[in-house]
């Protein structure tokens, strides 16, 4: 499996070094700090799910190239922006010193923001085979990436520290914060090649739980984890004074339901049989990572 991971990351860092060439303009720092942040690693966790749900459908790495890069540019934002002093308040990020630390504040508010329009116009200027179809991607990427989805998650999640909430209002903030580019991730990848609606409902079935799985373990990982390996501060969730499902209901309870939520989520993609082995075998490398 991870031959295979990183052939595809090869794949998937190379368009991105396309839609975001180095430039020597008199602003060239906020080239240079998108490509900090973007380059400096990163699972491509979302591209690749785009990618093999699309391929699910009969689609290809083309199919999806701009949409997927996209993803990634508008991930990273949000990393870029939740590791800022105003919120997580956190150091390091894949393995390097956030871009705060590296840049300062203003241009890492900047670089994040500049990402997200990088995001837009990629897919805008990209060549779509179906015009309609590329604009209906479009509006699902933005409303996951807005108040609706990763950023509503985000205010939740800074709005509740220092409180305890439900698991309910929990597993809430987690679809939203996480699920949601997950989400889109799937879905878009399974429209751009062609996939019904039945089958756009089985690929978001399979991300709202992979999406909730792959949060806990985060929040797992937060305590557990090694630096190191992680590329992230260790601790930051109770620094933080977070909601998180370890706070909530301990460790071992959390790993139960990393595997319940990753159950549910290969569930969902019976319907495609022997084809969805490869995002089944992915769930499974997710849930057990240590980065
Ligand atoms: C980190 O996402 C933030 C969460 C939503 C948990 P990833 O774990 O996918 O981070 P990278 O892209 O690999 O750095
Ligand atoms: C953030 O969740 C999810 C985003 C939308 C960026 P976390 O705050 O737990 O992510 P990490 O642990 O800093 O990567
Ligand atoms: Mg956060
Ligand atoms: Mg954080
Ligand atoms: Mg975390």
């Amino acid at each position: 499996m991870t031959e295979e991971l990183k052939k595809r990351i090869a794949v998937i860092d190379a368009a991105l070094n396309d839609y975001l060439p180095v430039c020597d303009k008199p602003q060239g720092i906020i080239y240079d700090a998108m490509r900090y942040s973007v380059f400096a690693g990163g699972k491509r966790l979302r591209p690749m799910l785009m990618w093999e749900c699309a391929k699910l459908l009969g689609g290809d790495w083309d199919t999806v190239r701009p949409f997927a890069c996209a993803l990634e540019m508008i991930h990273t934002y949000s990393l870029i922006h939740d590791d800022l002093p105003a919120m997580d308040n956190d150091d390091l990020r894949r393995g390097m010193p956030t871009s705060h630390i590296k840049f300062g504040e203003d241009i890492a508010i900047l670089a994040g923001d500049a990402l997200l329009n990088k995001a837009f116009e990629t897919v805008a200027a990209a060549d779509h085979a179906d015009a309609a179809i590329a604009i209906r991607a479009m509006g699902v990427l933005s409303n996951a990436s807005g108040t609706e989805g990763m950023i509503g998650g985000q205010v939740i999640d800074l709005k509740s520290e220092g409180k305890e909430i439900a698991i309910a209002e929990l597993q809430h903030l987690h679809l939203l914060k996480t699920g949601a580019l997950i989400r889109a991730a799937c879905v878009i990848g399974g429209m751009l090649a062609g996939a019904d609606d039945k089958e756009l409902d089985s690929l978001d079935s399979f991300a709202k739980a992979l999406g909730v799985a792959f949060q806990i373990q985060d929040d797992i990982l937060d305590v557990t984890g090694d630096e190191e390996t992680l590329g992230k501060p260790i601790g930051s969730d109770a620094e933080q004074d977070k909601n998180t499902y370890v706070r909530l209901c301990g460790l071992d309870r959390s790993k139960q339901l990393v595997e319940k939520y990753s159950k549910d989520a290969s569930e969902a993609l019976k319907g495609f049989g022997n084809k969805a082995e490869f995002l089944n075998k992915l769930t499974e490398y997710l849930i057990n990572r240590n980065n």
